[in-house]
């Protein structure tokens, strides 16, 4: 069967994305934003999903205020890129997962959650800057390294589904992959925030208290964070730090007890405060893969391949940064 080893939670700012693909990497401001993600790549390309869930918010790409689905999964064999401000990223095209994402929608549906089936849709900075932020830099012409299957929530107009809903759908997205009979391992990634507000009064607003509190819940007690109110994220984050409620769709899909493999946090990026967090699946049978501390951490490298390989496919490394 299919099975969800892990999530991602990541900012998803269209700078970071602008910075990349103006080579822009290395400027002191923009380096202490990419480091940051260099021990989640490494850890990504040991992990080697099947499929990547990808749970993002469009902004006016793929669809405009003239239809705003709450929950949009696509479902289509590709993603062409597109981008409001600097227009589409010189990314591939995103390669889909028609046959795992239509059961998803079937069994999501068949659930209660009423999903929006997207048979073609455009994505943007909101689903490709993650991925070059956890899969690294790919050329045009090049290929991701696995399908994605992208999952658009409105968090754009009043009003974006509760934490609680997305806390919920993350559990049936779980229910569904596992009841796939292929055996496919997935990660799922949810984008968006952290605290930020692009205009009014407020504009600039970063609350690194808030945010680092959050990642705490996310990591150990993700049920407090779905009973936080709309109102809440508005005040405490900014008026798109609602983009938040996405990362809990992707904590929802996980274990009640998962690991915290890696975080990073940093301020500013576009007047935008970045979060990462991996959070690991333990494998089935197991009380924990994480090592609690740099101190407690064995050497623990397999010496041959054929090891290291099953060692990579059944248990996610903690890393420390
Ligand atoms: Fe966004």
């Amino acid at each position: 069967m299919a099975r969800i080893i892990a999530g991602i939670g990541s900012s998803h700012v269209p700078a970071i994305g602008a910075a990349l693909d103006n080579g822009k990497t290395e400027e002191p401001y923009w380096k202490r934003v990419f480091s940051g993600f260099e021990k989640s790549q490494a850890w990504m390309r040991e992990a080697k999903p099947d499929v990547a869930i990808i749970v993002y918010n469009d902004h006016a790409s793929a669809f405009s205020v003239d239809i705003i689905p709450t929950f949009a999964l696509g479902c289509a064999a590709e993603f062409p890129p597109a981008d409001e401000g600097w227009g589409p990223r010189p990314v591939p095209v995103v390669q889909g997962h028609p046959a795992l994402a239509s059961h998803i929608a079937q069994s999501v549906i068949l659930d209660e959650f009423d999903l929006t089936i997207c048979n073609k849709m455009e994505v943007d900075h909101g689903m490709t800057v993650p991925m070059n932020l956890l899969f690294g830099k790919v050329d045009k012409s090049s290929h991701w390294p696995c399908p994605v299957i992208p999952l658009a929530v409105n968090v754009v107009m009043y009003p974006p589904p509760t934490g609680h809903r997305c806390f919920m759908l993350g559990k049936a997205i779980r229910k569904a992959v596992e009841s796939y009979p292929e055996d496919l391992r997935v990660v799922i990634f949810g984008t968006g925030g952290l605290s930020h507000q692009i205009s009014g009064p407020r504009a600039g607003l970063i609350n690194s208290k808030w945010d680092k509190s959050f990642l705490d819940n996310l990591s150990k007690r993700p049920e407090k964070l779905a009973k936080i109110p709309h109102v809440d994220y508005m005040r405490e984050a900014g008026a798109e730090g609602i983009e938040m409620v996405m990362w809990l769709i992707m904590r929802g899909a996980l274990d009640d007890k998962v690991d915290e493999v890696y975080r990073f946090y940093t301020v500013p990026a576009s007047n935008t405060a970045v979060g990462h967090i991996i959070l690991a699946n333990r494998p089935r049978g197991t009380k924990s893969t994480a090592r609690t501390s740099a101190k407690a951490a064995p050497k623990r490298r397999p010496a041959s391949g054929a090891h290291k390989r099953a060692a990579a496919r059944a248990t996610v490394h903690r890393i420390h940064g």
